[in-house]
């Protein structure tokens, strides 16, 4: 089997090369690649590499990520998010093949405290929202076995994340202060590539199992009680803080360019039902996630 992997630096598309790596032969790509091209900007470029491998799995991990910045750059956020997965999901259609792509709780308008279903209407607050939505639609509009996870929340060891920034900021003050009215559940790279790679095998043998899912790691949490178990596990590796007094603020406090939904907890029971998989809780993520990096940092 060929699997084709668009976006395999970022943090979802790192842990893939590692997860996707025994389902069958893997050619990976990013924005610079040579001998294909892997750069979303390009919608020919990318659909010419679709043709070129004739993949029987793709997985599309690349994206415009950066939230903010999207507000000024609509046209190249839709280029990345939307249009550039159009044109691969055509070309998976032509072959046949499977597309795997990835969506953000920010296609919901973040009221209410229930978490959303796949079937809830869907109504973003913000540019990166509004494209990563018609990129769904994109996906599902074009390619008959398509798999969307929507996911929320992404952290990965490789690279920089919250737990890596608010260990920073509490090494240098004394002070900090932490949104606690956004609800949500961090969810590791490597538990997304996992699932990924078994929903593969699932889809593979009941191609019926094709649509939209939430998937998300269990429980939910704020900011601030993210920030505060990242310090208490610190705090129990015996790593030195400045940090005395943690404050709990509001997000309307914190002023960004893209407006932040409140309510990001996602409904996995469809997910799970699905492929007979069971999502761990945030927080034994997040923690091996810190083990990982203490014992980095300690040597
Ligand atoms: N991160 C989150 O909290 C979060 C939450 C919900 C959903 N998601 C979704 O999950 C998926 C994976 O996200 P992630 O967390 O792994 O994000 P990420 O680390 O930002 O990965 C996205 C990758 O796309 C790359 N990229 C940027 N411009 C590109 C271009 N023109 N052509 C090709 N690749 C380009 C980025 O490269 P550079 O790093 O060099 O720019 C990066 O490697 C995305 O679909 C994202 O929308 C993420």
């Amino acid at each position: 089997m060929n699997i084709l992997l668009f976006g395999k630096t970022g943090q979802v598309g790192w842990e893939l090369q590692r997860a996707l790596a025994p389902l069958g032969k893997l050619i990976a790509v990013d924005v610079h690649s040579k001998e294909y091209c892997g750069d979303f900007s390009n919608p020919e470029g990318v659909a010419e590499t679709v043709r070129r491998v004739r993949p029987d799995v793709i997985v599309n991990a690349a994206a415009h990520t950066a939230v903010d910045k999207a507000e000024s750059e609509r046209d190249f956020a839709e280029l990345l998010n939307a249009t550039s997965v159009a044109a691969i999901a055509k070309e998976a259609q032509a072959l046949g093949a499977w597309l795997v792509h990835y969506s953000t709780d920010y296609v919901f308008p973040g009221t209410g405290d229930m978490p959303w279903k796949e079937t809830d209407e869907t109504a973003p607050l913000n540019v990166y929202g509004e494209t990563k939505l018609a990129g769904e639609k994109a996906v599902a509009d074009n390619c008959e076995k398509h798999l969307i996870f929507r996911t929320s929340w992404v952290y990965a060891g490789k690279g920089n994340n919250f737990a890596k920034t608010m260990l920073r900021l509490a090494k240098e003050r004394e002070t900090l202060s932490v949104i606690n009215d956004q609800f949500g559940a961090p969810t590791g790279a490597e538990l997304l590539a996992d699932c990924t790679a078994h929903a593969i095998r699932v889809a593979l043998q009941k191609p019926e199992v094709a649509g939209l899912y939430h998937l998300v790691a269990s429980g939910t949490t704020t900011w601030y009680d993210y920030a505060a178990l990242v310090f208490e596990e610190a705090h129990k590796a015996g790593i030195k803080l400045s940090l005395n007094e943690l404050t709990a603020v509001s997000t309307e406090s914190f002023s960004t360019p893209a407006k932040r939904p409140l309510n990001s907890r996602l409904n996995t029971e469809k997910f799970q039902l699905t492929f007979s998989l069971v999502l761990p809780s945030w927080e034994e993520g997040v923690k091996r996630m810190l083990a990982e990096l203490f014992i980095t940092t300690a040597h």
